[in-house]
């Protein structure tokens, strides 16, 4: 099982890196948003997170001294479907709007998500638990 969970953690990485490398690359953009890379990067990260969760809930199983800190894991959901939520209104809605149009009120939506995908890390190493 431990080479499925580090393979499912590397793209755990890289699902993390599509959300915060557009978040930052755009920081203070006008327009030219990559909201399909963060679409995709909460798509992977609710994939391959629920996919850890179980993986690591199969590891402790064996041993009644350890168990998932559940709520740990509940709380990097939430802001992970608020992130998925956020970046496909603002797909959507860039979608609509056309090539020469300013897509600033688009940018606030970049920030939510970006600044929520910084929290998970943050939570993800400094909150205690067995897993992250
Ligand atoms: C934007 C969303 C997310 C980010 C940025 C993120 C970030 C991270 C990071 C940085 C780690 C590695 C921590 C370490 O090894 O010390 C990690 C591990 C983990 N994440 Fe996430 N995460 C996200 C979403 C989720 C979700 C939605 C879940 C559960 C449904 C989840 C479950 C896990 C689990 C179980 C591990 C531990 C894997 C292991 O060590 O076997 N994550 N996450």
């Amino acid at each position: 099982m431990e080479p499925v969970r580090d393979i499912t953690l590397i793209v755990h990485f890289l699902g993390l890196a599509m959300i915060i490398g557009p978040f930052l690359i755009h920081l203070r953009a006008h327009t030219g948003y990559a909201f399909s890379w963060v679409l995709t990067g909460g798509t992977v990260q609710l994939v391959t997170g629920l996919a850890l969760t179980g993986l690591a809930e199969m590891r402790l199983a064996d041993d009644p001294e350890l168990s998932l800190d559940h709520t740990k894991i509940a709380v990097k959901t939430v802001l992970t479907l608020v992130i998925f939520i956020v970046a496909l209104i603002a797909y959507r809605r860039q979608k609509k709007m056309g090539p020469g149009a300013t897509q600033r009120s688009l940018l606030p939506l970049l920030h939510v998500a970006g600044a929520l995908a910084i929290s998970n890390v943050i939570i993800a190493v400094l909150w205690p638990g067995v897993v992250s």
